[in-house]
Formats: C-alpha cells, structure tokens, sequence
C-alpha cells in the first residue's frame, strides 16, 4: 500500500489535474487514513469503516481523471464503473455485485504482475535453457544441477562427474548457441513450438446484452470440461522465447497464492468508483416506472457499501473496507435525493469547480501528458516538429471558455475538440510535409477556426 503522505498525493495529482485542491485534498486524506488505520492494533482496525466520498462537479473538470490519477499512484485494486450499468436484481442486466467481481479480477492481475516481476530472472534463465532445447534437442544435459558440479563431493576428492557431462563439443555447441541468441542472430529463425490452447470448444457462448456474467460462467464450464489441448506452432525465435517465458513464469508462480494476496488486498486496499451516481438518484420527480429501478439499484448497493460478502471466481469477498468514491454532475438531482441509508455511507462531499479559460491554459501546457505534448510527439513520428506560441494557446483557451459559454459547458472536453480541428489538415497531410517545423501561432488558431467561430450554429456541431 501506499505511504505517500497527503501532500505528497496532492502533489502528485497536481502533475496532471489542474486547479480542484478541494477534491485532491479530500481524496489525499481518505487514501492516507486506510494507511494509518493498516498500522492499528488488528481489534480497532476492524472497527474502522472507509469514509466513501462524493464528487460533484459539471462534466469534463476532472472527477474521474482524478479517481484515475489516484488509482495509478496508490497502486490499489481500483475499479470504475458507471452506476447506470445497474439493474436491479431479479432484472435483465448487471448486477451490482459484479462490481466486486471485476475488482477481484483487477487485484488478480495486480498481483500477479507483480509476482511475475519477482520470478523474471528465473524464468527469463528457465527459458533460455528451454529455448536451448529445442535448438539442439542432442545438447540437453541429462540432468542439468548434477553434470558440471557436484555438492555431494568433497572438496578434496576428485569430482566423479565426468560420465555425466554432456560431451565436449555438445555443449560447446550449447555455449556457441546461446551466445548467438544472446546477440539477437538467432531472432528471425522459424522454430516448432508446442502451445498449450484453452480447453474449450472454440466457440464462445455469446451472451446477451446484460447477461455477461452468466454468459462467463457458462463459458468457464465448457471449458473446465474440455481439457487443456497442445497444438504446434511455427513461430520465429523471439517469439517462442516470449511463449516460454510464459510457461516458465507460470510453473513458478502459485495461482492460489496470488488469490490469497489479491484479495487480501481488494478487500483492505480496494478502491470502487461509481461514476454518474446521480443519474440513479432522482427519487422525486418519480414518474413511470424506471425510478422503481433506480431506487432498487440503489437498494442493492448499499448492503455492499455497508459491508458484505460477495462470491468471487476466487472465493468470498468482504466488502466493509474498500473505498467507494462516487461522482456525478448532480445537475438534474441532489445528493439528498439519493437512498438516506446510502446518503449515509457517503459521508465526505467535495464540489468541483467549472474551469475557466485560465485553467484551460494552464491544461494545455502543464500537466506532463498535455494535449498539446501529445500533438507534438504524434507529428514527431512524421518528423514534422510544431512549436506553440504562447498567444495561440491563449487563444485556444479563450475559444474553448467561449464555446462552452454559448453552446454547452462540456469542461475541459472542449480542448479536444478544439485542438483537433486546429491541427487536423496538418495531421492529414503531414507524410507528406516531413521534414517541415511549423510555429502554430495565433493567426494559424484564428484562421483554423475563422469558420466555426463566425457561424455559431457550425460550431454547435463541430467543436
Ligand atoms: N482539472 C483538470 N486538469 C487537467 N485535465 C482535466 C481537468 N479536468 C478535465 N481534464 C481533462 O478532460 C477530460 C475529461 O475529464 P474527466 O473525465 O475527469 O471528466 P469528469 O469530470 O469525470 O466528467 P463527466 O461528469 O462527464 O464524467 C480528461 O481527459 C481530463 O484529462
Ligand atoms: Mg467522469
């Protein structure tokens, strides 16, 4: 788990999210107090439940870019899904615990990549030796500890080994191999490889709309019924080695193992966001009958919310200490008009702020991954190099402030839009400008953007 203090998450996330401290600092406290509460004697740990927090703010200003962001630098099991996926259950679609499941599975992966971290040297020598073998299938030593050493002999005795060891000029040509590989000369060549394919008949059982868990299962049945079969291939050395190091890892680590620690971790470090959590809200204005089923969404929720165990692929799960962040633009509904007993369980609230054209500068030029970074780097590869003035990203800013004013408020999204039609004819012909250095500069932004700025009703549809 993470030990980032709550100004170190702050500073973090201010690499890549302009402006909305409020939200960054509410997110910072909550990750650093499942830390503290991991140092705990294990009676009060127990005790302790997550504070869930609720994000409001209009879209596109950076709710779940921020989830994302924290997501990443935790290193926690995070899992986003939007609360509108759900039906109630006993309903055709999602039900809400395979939130659970699919955090399961984050924290699976999490897990065994980082196992497989641990394991590379050995499997990446494993694998070599396997590549060996099938190189020079005469060069493999019999028994590979015993037949150039022998922990058994004394050290002044003379080492009986010699009718072991592979004759001389074998496993020289074994040594003269591996040096060829090791210098990439051996990369192209076509070898026969045996690849373990899934049990299974081939097909996979298509679900229907909602139903993938279902469709999932039935799958894994199928397959657990068919065994695993080995099928040979023809593929170059690099890629065989890939195939090998693979199998090798996977001889060396423990799958049970690693559903142990993963869901140790789900279930003290898990994080859960549930994005458009305010499209399920609505409880007043009911009418018709899709508010009976948003309510019972919500109904749904809240025995996971509060704590409870759900099945996994990987065993049972418990609930009452992963992170729940929500978010949503609460234009239509209020958190009040969500579930009291759910309302409860969200206890932390924090507002994002619409951005403005200052914060839209500062996103094009800042954060590391900027827009405008990206732009540079994919024309690059076309060795076509753009600069930006200053005044033209100032000009795109006010743009985008402009067009959210008069058409809709669509945040930080607006860059996009705007950025793309800006460079699109240069993107369309830049194979054939290579070579070229192009200053993107006011009068380029202003030209680029003459039409849809003068005809509001073009820019309703364009940017
Ligand atoms: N404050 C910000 N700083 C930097 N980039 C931002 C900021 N706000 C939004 N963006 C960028 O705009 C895009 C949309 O933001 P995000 O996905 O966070 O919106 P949102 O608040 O979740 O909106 P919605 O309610 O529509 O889901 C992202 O790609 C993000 O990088
Ligand atoms: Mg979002």
């Amino acid at each position: 788990m993470s030990t980032l203090t709550p100004r170190e998450i702050v500073s973090e996330l201010d690499k890549f999210i302009i402006g909305q401290a409020d939200a960054k600092r509410m997110v910072a406290i909550a990750m650093r107090n499942r830390w503290r509460r991991q140092q705990l004697p294990a009676e009060l740990r127990d005790e302790i439940s997550p504070k869930n927090i609720i994000m409001m703010g209009p879209t596109g200003v950076g709710k779940t870019e921020i989830a994302r962001r924290l997501a990443k630098l935790s290193g926690c099991p995070f899992f986003k899904v939007e609360a509108t996926k759900f039906t109630e259950v006993g309903y055709v679609g999602r039900d809400v615990e395979s939130m659970i499941r699919d955090l399961m599975e984050i924290g699976i992966a999490l897990v065994r990549k980082e196992e497989l971290g641990k394991v590379k040297v050995k499997a990446e020598k494993n694998a070599e030796e396997h590549l060996l073998d099938l190189l020079l299938p005469s060069s493999k030593p019999k028994n590979p500890t015993m037949a150039f050493f022998n922990p058994n002999a004394n050290a002044n005795e003379a080492i009986p080994i010699q009718e072991e060891k592979p004759s001389e000029d074998t496993s020289s040509t074994r040594e003269k191999f591996r040096k060829m590989w090791r210098d990439g000369k051996l990369d192209e060549r076509e070898i026969d490889i045996e690849v373990t394919v899934q049990g299974g008949t081939g097909v996979e059982i298509m679900s229907m709309p909602g139903m993938e868990d279902m469709g999932m299962q039935v799958n894994d049945m199928i397959g657990n019924m068919f065994p695993n079969k080995k099928k040979t291939r023809k593929v170059n050395i690099r890629e065989a080695y890939d195939i090998l190091i693979q199998e090798e890892s996977d001889k060396l680590i423990d799958m049970d193992n690693v559903a142990d620690m993963a869901r140790e971790r789900v279930e003290q470090s898990g994080i859960l966001f549930l994005d458009e959590i305010d499209k399920i809200a609505g409880r007043h204005e009911s009418s018709g009958s899709t508010d009976v089923s948003r309510e019972g969404v919500q109904r749904d929720l809240l025995p996971i919310v509060e704590g409870s165990v759900v099945k996994t692929k990987y065993g049972m799960v418990k609930t009452d200490h992963i992170l729940f962040i929500s978010a949503g633009a609460f234009h239509y509904s209020k958190p009040s008009d969500l579930i009291p007993e759910l309302q409860g369980r969200f206890p932390l609230r924090v507002e994002l702020h619409a951005l403005g054209k200052d914060e839209f500068y500062r996103i094009l030029t800042e954060p590391q991954n900027a827009l405008t970074v990206q732009y540079k780097a994919l024309l690059e590869t076309e060795k076509i190099t753009i600069d930006y003035s200053r005044e033209a990203l100032e000009e795109v800013a006010a743009t985008a402030q402009k067009i959210n004013e008069e058409t809709e408020n669509i945040g930080a999204r607006r860059l996009y839009t705007i950025m793309e039609k800006i460079l699109s004819d240069l993107s369309f012909e830049a194979p054939d400008r290579s070579g070229e250095t192009v200053m993107i500069d006011k009068d380029y932004v202003k030209d680029k953007l003459k039409d849809v700025i003068e005809d509001r009703d073009l820019s309703r549809y364009i940017l």
